[in-house]
């Protein structure tokens, strides 16, 4: 097969950036509200210069359209599978789960960030080919937070996510209405994705290595980087805005890249920035403490971040959502190495507002901060990259394991555990966890020869979780040469449940493992996540 001609792009910002729709429930039963979410195969146009693209998505639709779901109202989804029997993209059959026989095409969702229970969880193995369908039960018992749902199923995680299965699921609550934050159309959801296309406006999946260096077809390589942004399913989209507040709800749904972000109203990237001062809000689990400003955001692979931006004293200009970061991230080891990076995603345009607007908002709450001596336990995994004689990747792992070796982390329900992440490679990972929401405790330099060694010798200052980190986490980036320690309450549900990097190459080869919650009847964590704040 000859390898598909890049589209070059010279139109930036030309499209309108698309809203995804509400989904609306098709009925009721007993107090929960049922809803059918079906992945089709289906064409839609991602910039309007090109043909439509061939894509995969939740009712037709990319991204999937938005769940808005209230605490303590449950709802079951029956999720369908309308899919084709040819996957859009080559499979490489020797990743574990993605072995023959096992059938091209077969898709589970994972509702992320939210508390499930096992059954419910999407679990990579669970699995289900066309045809079939699954109901999931999600009880909405946890603090508003901008959930994400998209693909699970084992060792083409990347493939079928890259082909569109994502969206979002915003999880609403009393405390959030009291804040009367921007609604309607001044709240977006941003799902911050990169994406390649041939001339003929089709997605092409091409990873490379990690010197950048192209892959055959159909090979794993350790990460993807697209060469355009794609926002809400749109190439370089743009929004027009009104002069006043607006709340952003941003979520990196990309497979491999870093976003490290800044709104910018320099006119081009290669001016001196001058930059836009906004306010993040909420992250991954719910509401900060407090709210931070900031300048600049850092978002891994499935982190969210909630943030509220002025345009008010901004009519009239534009203002241009920019990125820094390297690929891979953080990229020092790779210097140089080719990969444009994406400078730009998408352009805020400022037009007069209709109307009077508020500009102060409730945010301040109650937060209840998880004490490090009441951790139980605490757990290492160290995370390693298996490298061939050219230095190239073969593979990443937690503790030297894949996915389908024994579960060796069992824990107990209703206690907090801490979890430290050793990163003995050059690349970040953005270590993700199902059912919880933790806290960050710090993040500390190790030896690296202390731990060949067997021995983990932390090094330096212990730097705390930074003011916008500081809130209820479900994925955290751990850098290069560096641990990051966690505080992480399990609650609510035992069962089998997995943790991961999610950058998706990763996840599918192999840097996934099982665990266990198993149940001990008479202990209960005072508060946790799911209390309210005291
Ligand atoms: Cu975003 Cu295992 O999930
Ligand atoms: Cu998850
Ligand atoms: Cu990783």
């Amino acid at each position: 097969m000859p390898p598909s001609q890049p589209f070059v792009l010279h139109d930036r910002f030309i499209d309108r950036l698309p809203i995804p729709q509400h989904m609306e429930p098709y009925g009721h039963r007993k107090g929960t509200k049922l809803y059918r979410l079906r992945a089709f195969e289906f064409s839609q146009r991602l910039h309007s210069r090109l043909p439509p693209a061939k894509l995969w998505g939740y009712e037709g639709k990319y991204p999937g359209p938005i769940i808005e779901a209230f605490r303590g109202e449950p709802i079951e989804v029956m999720w369908a599978n309308h899919l084709p029997t040819t996957h859009l993209f080559k499979i490489d059959p020797r990743i574990h789960g993605a072995m023959p026989p096992t059938p091209d095409v077969r898709i589970v969702p994972h509702l992320h960030g939210s508390r499930t229970s096992s059954p419910s969880d999407g679990l990579p193995e669970n699995w289900f080919t066309p045809g079939q369908s699954r109901r999931y039960f999600y009880p909405n018992e946890q603090p508003a937070a901008t959930l994400w749902y998209h693909d699970h199923a084992l060792g083409i995680t990347r493939l079928n996510i890259y082909a569109g299965l994502s969206g979002f699921y915003f999880l609403r609550d009393k405390d959030e209405r009291a804040m009367d934050l921007p609604s309607g159309d001044y709240e977006i959801p941003l799902l911050l994705q990169d994406r390649t296309l041939d001339i003929a406006g089709q997605l092409v999946y091409a990873p490379t290595h990690e010197d950048g260096r192209e892959l055959p077809p159909g090979v794993w390589g350790p990460e993807f980087f697209g060469e355009f942004a794609v926002v809400n399913g749109v190439v370089f989209p743009y929004l027009e805005v009104e002069a006043r507040p607006y709340r952003l709800r941003l979520l990196n749904g990309a497979n491999s890249r870093f976003f490290d972000l800044y709104l910018n109203l320099a006119k081009s990237p290669t001016d001196i920035p001058s930059l836009v001062q906004f306010e993040q809000i909420g992250t991954d689990g719910g509401f900060l403490p407090r709210p931070v400003f900031l300048t600049r955001l850092l978002l891994g692979p499935a982190e969210r971040a909630d943030l509220m931006v002025d345009f008010s004293r901004l009519e009239g200009k534009t203002v241009t959502l920019s990125n820094s970061a390297l690929s891979p991230y953080p990229g020092w080891s790779t210097l140089g190495a080719g990969r444009a990076p994406l400078y730009e995603l998408m352009q805020f345009r400022v037009k007069p507002t209709t109307g009077e607007s508020k500009k102060r908002f409730g945010v301040n709450r109650l937060f209840l901060q998880l004490e490090e001596n009441s951790s139980v336990t605490t757990r290492d995994f160290i995370l390693s990259e298996r490298l061939d004689a050219q230095g190239r990747s073969l593979g990443v792992r937690i503790n030297g394991k894949g996915y389908d070796d024994p579960v060796t982390e069992t824990v107990k329900l209703g206690t907090i555990e801490k979890w430290r992440f050793i990163n003995t490679t050059d690349d970040a990972h953005p270590m993700h966890i199902h059912l919880v929401q933790f806290q960050i405790l710090n993040r500390q330099g190790f030896d690296p020869i202390a731990l060949r060694n067997g021995c983990l010798q932390l090094v330096g200052t212990p730097r705390p979780a930074a003011a916008n980190e500081a809130g209820w986490k479900d994925t955290a980036v751990v850098n290069p040469g560096e641990v990051l320690t966690i505080l992480v309450p399990f609650e609510s549900y035992a069962g089998r449940y997995v943790f991961h990097c999610h950058m998706l190459e990763h996840e599918d080869n192999d840097m996934m493992r099982p665990y266990e919650v198993v149940q001990e009847p008479n202990r209960r964590i005072p508060g946790g996540s799911s209390g309210k704040a005291q």
